[in-house]
């Protein structure tokens, strides 16, 4: 082989999956022309209640407060400093072969982004992009004895138009920024840390499934890798990222509703903890939780709070009730941010949607089981349901409480409400609806 076509030969092979991208594209924009055909049909018939708006007024949502670094973090990163080293074809892993089927974080892609931070070398390092590869740190790393961590949870989802586009991802960095401050980690430029996540999501974007059921979950992690014992902040920290292909939420077997273990001798957090935050920390202590409920034949948890039973989350998610008030006006609620509960974007995106729409009146305010109780006795309980990013929205159809059944009828809405903002949010995600939350990936 000469060396021009040794050259020739290493250029195709390093640019195969390019090609492959593009076959895959042009089959699914053939198959997306009959899609729309169909959902043109089907939203003919079906005609929404709700004026969907392709942009959201400032009047019901506020873009986060820009994150102020502590003086001692020293110099921040930034995106055009970013190295990459592809994986070599021995280190690509196995991709599935029917992504809709996936279980949640099971698969990984072939890549992952790394940013070291080392106080004693200034600050933040040069970002990289690196073939997914195993951590190596020191024993005494301040993540493996006091639980010095913190991650976010995003997606990356392939539009109708097979844009991939990922949804309001500042939202996420103010989040993590935030955890990041109360753990006494270093703090960052999410700006530049979104710019350095386009590019993993470009490189591994095969992976992003080609389907509106699955998506590309992105776990942005900020660990403390100090070798030191104290309980103290750590001066060095690492910011990775890692990326896996998750298939449909909801199992086929069941209408898609959850059932839910309400007992009050848990709680998931409480004023002046950091259940307001994305911690690893919160999270380890619910899981025998929740197998108890698993147990009892039961799918999630519904964390309690205080004396009154006050509703805060639904395993990892936020929480929203819909019911009629006395006078038969509706009305859509959600606890308060009042610390005990995870600021969650869905939950944002939903009371700005809602608020907007001006069908009903939105309210944050605390629920409590007695109130539930009395809405379902007087047959005023119309939805409950939880929201994340994980699932949208898992409507909840059942909750054991001090041992009785409570049956909720979120279900047997003739048109609920819940079933609207799912639409809508996918919608937005998956590029059927234009919108600024959804942040194209070039
Ligand atoms: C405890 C908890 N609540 C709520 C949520 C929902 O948050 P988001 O809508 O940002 O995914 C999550 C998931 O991140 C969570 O872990």
């Amino acid at each position: 082989m000469t060396t021009k076509m040794a050259i020739n030969a290493k250029e195709i092979f390093r640019n195969q999956h390019r090609l492959i991208r593009f076959i895959e594209q042009s089959i699914r924009l053939c198959s997306n022309q009959s899609l729309k055909t169909v959902q043109k049909h089907a939203k003919q018939q079906a005609e929404p209640d709700f004026q969907i708006t392709t942009s959201i007024s400032s009047e019901y949502t506020t873009a986060p407060e820009p994150i102020k670094h502590d003086k001692d973090v020293g110099q921040q990163f930034a995106a055009v400093q970013l190295a990459v080293r592809l994986a070599a074809p021995h280190q690509l892993q196995p991709k599935p072969d029917n992504d809709d089927a996936l279980a949640f974080g099971k698969v990984f892609t072939d890549h992952m982004l790394k940013i070291y931070y080392h106080r004693s070398l200034g600050g933040w390092q040069r970002p990289e992009i690196t073939p997914l590869e195993n951590l190596v740190m020191h024993p005494a790393a301040k993540v493996l004895h006091y639980a010095v961590e913190l991650f976010e949870g995003m997606k990356a989802y392939r539009g109708v138009d097979g844009k991939i586009r990922i949804f309001r991802p500042n939202m996420n960095m103010n989040r993590m920024n935030l955890a990041a401050k109360r753990s006494g980690l270093p703090t960052f430029e999410g700006e530049e840390y979104i710019k350095c996540l386009s590019r993993l999501i470009s490189i591994d974007s095969e992976w992003v499934p080609h389907s509106e059921a699955a998506s590309l979950y992105i776990r942005p992690t900020l660990i403390g890798i100090d070798p030191t014992l104290g309980v103290a902040s750590s001066d060095s920290a690492l910011l990775y990222t890692i990326l896996s292909p998750v298939g449909s939420y909801f199992k086929a077997d069941n209408d898609g509703a959850v059932s839910l273990l309400a007992d009050p001798q848990y709680t998931r957090a409480w004023p002046g903890g950091v259940g307001n935050r994305k911690m690893g920390s919160n999270y380890a202590p619910t899981i025998n939780v929740q197998k108890e409920a698993a147990q009892k034949g039961l799918q999630q948890v519904l964390w309690l709070y205080g004396e009154d039973h006050q509703l805060t989350e639904v395993g990892t998610m936020n929480i929203f009730m819909f019911y009629a008030q006395e006078n038969g006006d509706k009305v859509l609620v959600t606890p308060p941010l009042n610390g005990l509960i995870l600021p969650g974007i869905t939950r944002d995106s939903i009371l700005a949607l809602t608020k907007q729409w001006g069908k009903f009146e939105v309210r944050e305010e605390v629920i409590t089981m007695p109130q539930v109780s009395q809405l379902l006795n007087e047959g005023r309980l119309l939805e409950l349901f939880g929201t994340g990013t994980a699932c949208v929205v898992s409507p909840i159809n059942r909750i054991n409480y001090m041992g009785t059944n409570l049956y909720i009828p979120t279900m047997e809405q003739e048109k609920p409400i819940h079933e609207t903002i799912r639409e809508t949010l996918t919608g937005i995600q998956y590029g059927k609806i234009e919108h600024p939350w959804a942040v194209t990936i070039d």
